[in-house]
């Protein structure tokens, strides 16, 4: 059996072992002695007994071991022009009088806190701050609109919301004050006060109740850690499931830990004293778990990029920071790669730097597809490894395990079932598939350390969104098969969730807001492919009756609704007006059958189809107006 079966089996027959085991590679105040236990409907619990601080584990505990001089984080940002190095006994320092700010204004465990701020050192002192005083954060995404961010406050009631005063991108400065602002106006649930982060780039007017960061930490003491029981929150992280209110996956504290630290070993295998740079955002659980936490549990130097893959200033950036830094493991988004191909599809960039300092590549978020696989692959002498993950696991379900044992890739598969996570596919009928065979993609309980432990405020959402499905399995949401070799094949969302330049959006909340406008009747949104984000949403609309408005103006203002509520991260740009929706005799829209036409492939009527008339209206209109590959499409 090889290295990899064997760790595999005993994660799956024997978890509690071999997770006692694995608990061994973070520091503990009191190490656990119940490993894994039940909650009332039997979802797993770890280490329950066992009390630690991850700012502790992170940051107190490596200046302990004599890393306080290494650096924690390189903060680069092209878009500010401004680069930072900042050691790990600067940033415990920094994270615990920003704690002990936070104390001040009453901030205590079990607390909710928003941070919304951009890929900005203080946006990782934010969180570890929380994490030191037990309090509970909810970092959301600067690329949201006020609405989605008062839904969020809404829902996780914060006593005190943290902010950057702008958020930079390519050519703009976005300030932030305003959003937040607007979204606590529309939030019930209004915070006791804003922390605010002055960036030169622009400084934000305080109100009432507002606190400048500065300010607040020069009267701040400095906080100890705080223990926690293993499965206390950590935090709570919105994602899009497949109605209009995002789902607050709540994270415990140690399960996520010991998972984060095992995956440094076995999937990302970096020592301490490595650098480490993934490319993603704070606001996403790869950020999350990636940027922030499991670096520098693992005593890596994390790299904190505020640019883009291209642009900022070329397709060269990602070749620059591996050099820079000496980057030894890089993960980035397959969207990241198509766009760096795009714009220089020869990587004539790349002879310009030294990366030899990088051992693998990692990509997820979406499917690696082949020809961008292929196009790393050749391009690079490193292996180039899919792997696949939710929000919801918090780190990779399927992935190479380098540090385990390295296996051959295989383009389009993310490899094999981390060991824990007892990956099975299902048919309809909760019957195993055999091998080559499609179904859902489900995870046998119990789910390993570090997956989600509940939706916050909401245990009934989350046994139905996950576990009623297949009693005895996590619904992943996803479609997939696995082949003859047990490689894992994740070919898609079963639901309505789509994935939009690796940014996962529901289109079911984008049609409550394009339903909700006064004019609208009737709508779907699909998700469509795109060579450059791998899909993008498009609408299709029916006008009530009675309607006599421009339908240029309507698709108009429909984009803006969705740009205004949602935010400019939906990439929704194109609407269509339309007689009929395909629909069942049941009265479902044919959904699927409107992503086959748009996407271009050869399509059946289904004989549940209400009026077969309404495909043909629906098919012309897309090609009229140039949707997707809808012009190639063929019924059949
Ligand atoms: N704050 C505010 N606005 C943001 C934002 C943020 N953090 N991030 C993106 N936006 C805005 C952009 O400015 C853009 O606005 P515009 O419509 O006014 O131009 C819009 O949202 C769409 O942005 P984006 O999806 O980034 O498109 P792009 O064309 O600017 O860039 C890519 C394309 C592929 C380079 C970019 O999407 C990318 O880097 N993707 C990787 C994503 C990633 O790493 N995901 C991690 C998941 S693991
Ligand atoms: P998120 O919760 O934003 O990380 O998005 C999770 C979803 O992204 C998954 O359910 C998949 O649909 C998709 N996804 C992420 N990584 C991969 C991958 N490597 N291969 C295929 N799909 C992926």
């Amino acid at each position: 059996m090889s290295r990899y079966q064997q760790e595999f089996q005993h994660a799956t027959q024997t978890p509690e072992t071999f997770w006692a085991e694995q608990a061994k590679r973070i520091p503990w105040f009191t190490p656990p002695t119940t490993i894994l236990s039940y909650d009332d409907q039997q979802h797993a619990r770890w280490f329950g007994d066992g009390e630690m601080n991850i700012s502790h584990a992170a940051l107190d505990y490596h200046v302990e071991q004599g890393r306080g001089e290494q650096p924690a984080i390189y903060w680069d940002s092209p878009v500010t022009q401004k680069k930072a190095t900042i050691t790990y006994s600067e940033m415990r320092d920094r994270v615990a009088y920003f704690a002990g700010g936070l104390q001040a204004l009453g901030v205590e465990k079990g607390d909710r806190v928003v941070i919304y701020m951009p890929m900005i050192p203080e946006a990782l002192v934010a969180m570890f701050a929380c994490a030191r005083l037990g309090a509970i954060h909810s970092v959301v995404f600067g690329g949201f609109a006020p609405h989605e961010l008062a839904v969020r406050i809404e829902d996780a009631q914060p006593k005190v919301v943290v902010a950057a005063s702008c958020g930079v991108e390519v050519n703009k400065v976005l300030p932030y004050k305003p959003i937040i602002d607007q979204a606590i106006e529309l939030s019930d649930h209004k915070p006791d006060a804003c922390v605010v982060y002055q960036r030169e780039e622009h400084l934000a007017e305080l109100g009432e109740g507002d606190h400048d960061w500065a300010a607040l930490v020069e009267k701040a003491p400095y906080a100890e850690c705080v223990p926690v029981k293993g499965t206390d929150p950590l935090y709570v992280l919105y994602t899009s499931g497949t109605t209009g209110k995002p789902k607050g996956v709540v994270r415990d504290t140690a399960g996520y830990a010991v998972a984060l630290a095992y995956s440094m070993d076995v999937i990302y295998d970096v020592e301490p004293g490595d650098v480490f740079f993934s490319a993603s955002d704070v606001g996403w659980v790869v950020g999350h778990s990636y940027i922030v936490y499991a670096p520098l549990l693992r005593g890596c130097t994390t790299v904190v990029y505020e640019g883009k893959p291209v642009k900022t200033p070329d397709a060269g950036a990602f070749w620059r920071l591996i050099e820079e830094y000496k980057v030894k493991s890089f993960f980035t988004a397959p969207t990241a790669f198509r766009a760096i191909k795009k714009e220089d599809p020869d990587a004539k960039l790349l002879e310009q730097y030294d990366i030899s300092s990088l051992k693998n590549l990692y990509l997820a978020g979406e499917r690696l597809d082949p020809p961008t696989f292929h196009w790393l692959d050749d391009l690079l002498d490193v292996p180039v490894i899919d792997h696949w993950w939710q929000t919801e696991t918090g780190w990779p379900i399927a992935a190479n395990l380098p540090g385990l044992e390295p296996m051959p890739t295989k383009a389009g598969s993310a490899t094999v079932p981390v060991p824990g996570f007892d990956v099975q596919i299902l048919d309809r009928d909760g019957e195993q598939a055999q091998a080559m065979e499609q179904g859902s993609v489900v995870i046998k309980q119990p789910m390993p350390p570090g997956s989600l432990v509940g939706v916050w405020g909401d245990p009934q959402r989350f046994h139905s969104a996950y576990m009623a499905a297949f009693p005895g399995y996590y619904l992943t949401g996803d479609g997939g098969y696995f082949d003859e070799d047990g490689y894992l094949f994740i070919m898609g969302r079963t639901d309505d969730v789509i994935n939009v330049a690796g940014h996962r959006l529901s289109t079911g909340e984008m049609e409550e807001v394009v339903g909700a406008h006064p004019a609208v009747a009737e709508c779907a949104v699909i998700g469509i492919h795109d060579e450059l984000k791998g899909q993008l949403p498009v609408g299709l609309v029916i006008p009530k009756d009675g309607f006599d408005g421009d339908e240029a103006t309507l698709e108009k203002e429909l984009i803006a609704r969705v740009r205004d509520q949602i935010g400019p991260i939906a990439c929704f740009k194109q609407v269509l007006v339309v007689n009929r929706l395909p629909k069942t005799r049941s009265g479902k829209i044919l959904r699927k059958l409107l992503r086959n036409i748009a996407d271009g492939k050869e399509f059946g009527v289904p004989s549940t189809i209400d009026d077969p008339t309404s495909l043909e209206d629906v098919h012309g209109a897309m090609r009229d107006r140039s949707v997707g590959a809808s012009d190639k499409a063929t019924p059949v």
